[in-house]
C-alpha cells in the first residue's frame, strides 16, 4: 500500500512515501537554523515555516520516489502532540489530499510514530510486546506497547523532556542550538571524569517518572561558580550526559521487568546519541535476555516515514480519521 506521510509537528517539515517498512522517500526540511538564536523552537516562526515549504517538500517526496499523486492509497499524518500552528499545517495538506485524492487518511500520534520509526530499517523486527520510551525535545515517556494499536502510557517526565535538558545545558555553557550533538561531542572531551558531581533525581522507590528540572538546575549553579567554565565545559557535559543516560536505562529496564516484558524500543530525537546506545547495550547485555531496538540515526529525529509507516498499520487494522480530524496540542495515547 502507497502511503504519503506527513510531519509537521515542531520545527521539521516532512513528507514521506512509504510501502509498508520499505522507504521510497523521506524529505525532511527544517527550520531548525531560524531558532538557533533564540535558543529553542519558536512556535510562530516554525508555523510559518511549515506554511512557506510544505508544497514544495511533498513535491520533492513525490518526485524523489517516482510516484504521483495519483498513486497514493493512503494519507498519515500526525495530528498531536506538538505545536498547534504547526500541526494545522500538516492537517490541512492530509484533508485536502484527502479530500481532493479520494483516498483514506489517518491521524497518527507524533510520540507513537517516534517509536515506530524502529520498524523503518532492514534489520530484525521488535516482537509485541515491548517497552517503549520515547526521548525527544519535547517528551520523555515510557510506554506499554502489547500491539500497534494498544499501548499504555506507563509515565513521563514531571517537568523538562530529556532533550529540551541537553538544550538547556548547551544554552548555559553557550554551545549552541539543538544542544544534544554538542553536548555528546563535548563529553567525549572529558579529561576528568569524576570531576563534576549533579545528583540523581529520587521520585519514590517504584516510580518511574523522570524528571530533568533539577539536574539542568545544578548544571547552572555549578557554572556560576565555576572560575573557568569553558576549561570545564567538557567534564560538565559528561557528567550530565551519563547522569540522565542512567535514569533513562535503569527506568525503562525496571519497566520491563515489572511487565515481564523481553523487548525494549527506544525512538526520538535523543535516541541519536551513541552513548545512550551503548548504556542500553550493557544494561541488555546484563539483563538475562532482554533486547534493545534502536531506529536507524537518520529516523530518530521528526520525519514522515515513521508517520507513513504505523499509519498504514493502524489502517490495516481498521483505523479511519474523518475530515473532522484536529490538531491536538496536547493528544494522549489511549490507554488499552
Ligand atoms: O524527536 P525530535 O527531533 O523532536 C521532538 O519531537 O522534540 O528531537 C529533538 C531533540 C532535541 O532536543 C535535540 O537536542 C535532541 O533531540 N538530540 C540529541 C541528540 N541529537 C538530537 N540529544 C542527545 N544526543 C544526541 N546525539
Ligand atoms: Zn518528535
Amino acid at each position: 500500500m502507497l502511503t504519503l506521510g506527513i510531519e509537521t509537528s515542531c520545527d521539521e517539515t516532512s513528507v514521506s512515501v512509504t510501502e509498508g517498512r520499505n522507504v521510497l522517500s523521506n524529505i525532511v526540511s527544517s527550520s531548525v537554523h531560524l531558532h538557533k538564536k533564540y535558543g529553542g523552537v519558536v512556535p510562530e516562526i516554525a508555523s510559518r515555516f511549515h506554511v512557506e515549504y510544505i508544497l514544495e517538500v511533498l513535491d520533492k517526496a513525490l518526485k524523489s520516489s517516482g510516484k504521483r499523486l495519483k498513486d497514493i492509497e493512503l494519507i498519515a499524518v500526525t495530528n498531536g502532540p506538538g505545536l498547534v500552528g504547526a500541526l494545522l499545517t500538516g492537517v490541512s495538506l492530509a484533508k485536502s489530499l484527502s479530500l481532493s485524492l479520494r483516498v483514506p487518511m489517518i491521524g497518527v500520534n507524533h510520540l507513537l510514530s517516534h517509536l515506530y520509526s524502529a520498524f523503518l530499517s532492514d534489520g530484525e523486527l521488535p516482537d509485541f510486546p515491548f517497552i517503549g520510551l520515547v526521548v525527544s525535545g519535547g517528551h520523555t515517556a515510557l510506554f506499554y506497547c502489547r500491539d500497534s494499536y494498544k499501548q499504555k502510557l506507563l509515565s513521563q517526565t514531571q517537568d523538562d523532556a530529556v532533550g529540551e535538558a541537553f538544550d538547556k545545558v548547551a544554552k548555559i555553557l553557550g554551545l549552541g542550538y539543538p544542544g544534544g550533538p554538542v553536548v555528546e561531542r563535548m563529553a567525549k572531551l572529558s579529561k576528568d571524569r569524576e570531576r563534576v558531581k549533579l545528583p540523581k533525581t529520587f521520585l519514590g522507590v517504584n516510580s518511574l517518572d523522570f524528571s530533568f528540572s533539577g539536574i539542568k538546575t545544578a548544571v547552572l549553579y555549578y557554572v556560576r561558580a565555576s572560575k573557568n567554565k569553558d576549561d570545564e565545559a567538557a567534564d560538565i557535559c559528561h557528567s550530565f550526559q551519563e547522569t540522565v543516560i542512567d535514569e533513562l536505562v535503569d527506568k525503562t529496564m525496571r519497566a520491563a521487568e515489572m511487565h515481564k516484558v523481553k523487548n525494549i524500543v527506544v525512538g526520538g530525537g535523543v535516541a541519536a546519541n551513541t552513548r545512550l546506545r551503548e548504556k542500553f547495550t550493557d544494561a541488555a547485555r546484563f539483563s538475562g535476555g532482554v533486547k534493545v531496538y534502536f531506529p536507524e540515526r537518520r529516523y530518530c529525529m521528526d520525519n514522515a516515514a515513521m508517520v507513513g509507516v504505523l499509519g498504514e498499520e493502524l489502517y490495516k487494522r481498521g483505523q479511519r480519521s474523518d475530515l473532522y480530524l484536529s490538531a491536538e496540542p496536547n493528544l494522549e495515547v489511549v490507554n488499552a
